[in-house]
């Protein structure tokens, strides 16, 4: 077999053979087929699509590329979650405690930031002293005593996605359905939970950026988690502009903390709301409704918060910065961004505003870039904003007067300022399960 016929033939719009589809991988992982091989068929893909049957082979291969975690010594009904990328988005940090704190085990691998997106990792070593390089056997003893643990992957997890996000990083092949669906679910097939929440993000913060190939994406992602016997609920979610008001690891930090405390804006706690109620309904706590009051009961009395205490102690961190934000690493200086127009905040360049947020230092620009925990933006107004000329719109925190021009360069260009008022737009668009497509409102 020649990875040239591979390329040539999805190229041509051709089917790839399963046999075709295991040579990629195993080839590409092994390192006998070259990244310039590898790009050239990933871009044919990005162009040409895959179909169900390429998909799922693809997804299998790739899960099967590394180890595949039994999460069988933890005890009780595993639900995992994981978002397809997002600006602000820290849900992650308020649903594992929230979920937890009900006695459903959360043990959860998250990611990095990558492009203009945030990742939990990075947000949670914003906190002092706390590690997500924790082994196995370490992760499902804090699981069982705790009830949730937020780590990084293991080391041999998923290998073909590692070397196939990098390449698609780079090579501009990140936003095809196919390659997402494939590089989501072979992590979530490898991770071992018995059920899935997928948190599909759409809008100009997102990778799929209309409400219709978000539903396209999530279908396909249940059908394969269906498929290999775990229970898969997708959330349409709106990313068209930022989660809660804060973007940048300790700065989301303490917004996730503050949605727990029940002091964060009710858009950000309805959403947080809303995904852990679906965990606890994957894990049979109740119908939705219930879970819903259940999840809003724990922010109420403080016991989701209690949990996020003692996860963030058992994995090595200073709880007392949830408490007092003052001991998180701050930052070297600030700055007021205001308007200059008055109108209606009519709609956002989400993307654009996790590229200011990495301008700040708060994501990377290329893959060895270390991160600033402190820097980030905290806006003042989103969407459906009235502003007058010179009201505040965002306060940017980094460690340099050249950063923060940067940074504010690209924030101007964010807003959409009109004299019209904008239509609301919901937080959900619908929910995607084996049993069909359900549209919120609808
Ligand atoms: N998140 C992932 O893990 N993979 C993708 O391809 C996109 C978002």
């Amino acid at each position: 077999m020649r990875m040239y016929d591979i390329i040539e033939q999805k190229r041509n719009g051709g089917v790839l053979t399963d046999d075709q589809i295991d040579f990629f991988v195993n080839g590409y992982v092994a390192g006998s087929i070259p990244d310039y091989q590898a790009s050239a068929l990933l871009m044919a893909i990005f162009y040409e699509g895959m179909n169900a049957r390429e998909t799922a082979r693809l997804t299998m291969d790739m899960a099967r590329s590394g180890d595949m975690v039994d999460l069988s010594a933890i005890r009780g009904v595993k639900v995992d979650k994981h978002s397809t990328g997002g600006v602000g988005d820290k849900t992650t940090l308020v649903i594992a405690p929230l979920v937890a704190s009900l006695g459903v085990p959360v043990a959860k691998m998250s990611g990095r930031g990558l492009g203009h997106t945030g990742g939990t990792l990075d947000k949670l070593e914003s906190i002092p002293g706390l590690s997500v390089d924790v082994d196995m056997e370490r992760f499902f003893r804090i699981v069982n005593e705790v009830g949730c643990a937020v780590i990084g992957q293991t080391g041999n997890l998923v290998p073909a996605d590692k070397k196939l996000y990098a390449l698609r990083d780079v090579t501009a092949t990140v936003d095809s359905l196919p390659l997402i669906a494939s590089s989501i679910m072979s992590k979530k097939i490898a991770s071992g939970a018995d059920a899935i929440l997928l948190d599909v993000k759409c809008g100009s913060g997102a990778f799929m950026k209309t409400s219709e190939d978000a539903v396209a994406l999530a279908q396909c992602m249940v059908d394969l988690g269906e498929e290999v016997g775990r229970t898969t609920v997708a959330l349409i979610t709106d990313m068209g502009r930022p989660l809660g008001r804060a973007i940048g690891n300790s700065l989301e930090v303490m917004e996730a903390c503050d949605v727990l405390k029940g002091t964060a804006s009710e858009d950000l706690t309805e959403t947080c709301v809303e995904l852990a109620a679906n965990m606890l309904f994957l894990a049979g706590v109740g119908s939705l409704e219930k879970c819903r009051e259940t999840a809003r009961t724990q922010i109420s009395n403080g016991q989701g918060f209690q949990k996020l205490h003692e996860m963030v102690a058992a994995q090595g961190g200073d709880a007392r910065v949830l408490d007092d934000y003052a001991l998180f690493a701050q930052p070297a200086c600030s700055r007021e961004v205001r308007s200059v127009d008055g109108g209606w905040v009519f709609a956002m360049d989400t993307e654009r505003c996790g590229i200011a947020s990495v301008a700040l230092g708060a994501g990377r620009a290329t893959k060895e870039d270390a991160i600033d925990p402190a820097a980030g933006i905290v806006l003042a107004a989103k969407t459906g904003a009235r502003i007058a000329s010179g009201d505040l719109m965002a306060t940017l925190y980094a460690n340099s007067e050249e950063r923060l021009d940067e940074a504010e360069r690209i924030l101007r260009g964010v807003y959409d300022i009109r004299d019209e008022q904008p239509e609301p737009v919901p937080h959900f668009f619908a929910r995607v399960s084996r049993e069909g497509v359900g549209r919120f409102g609808a």
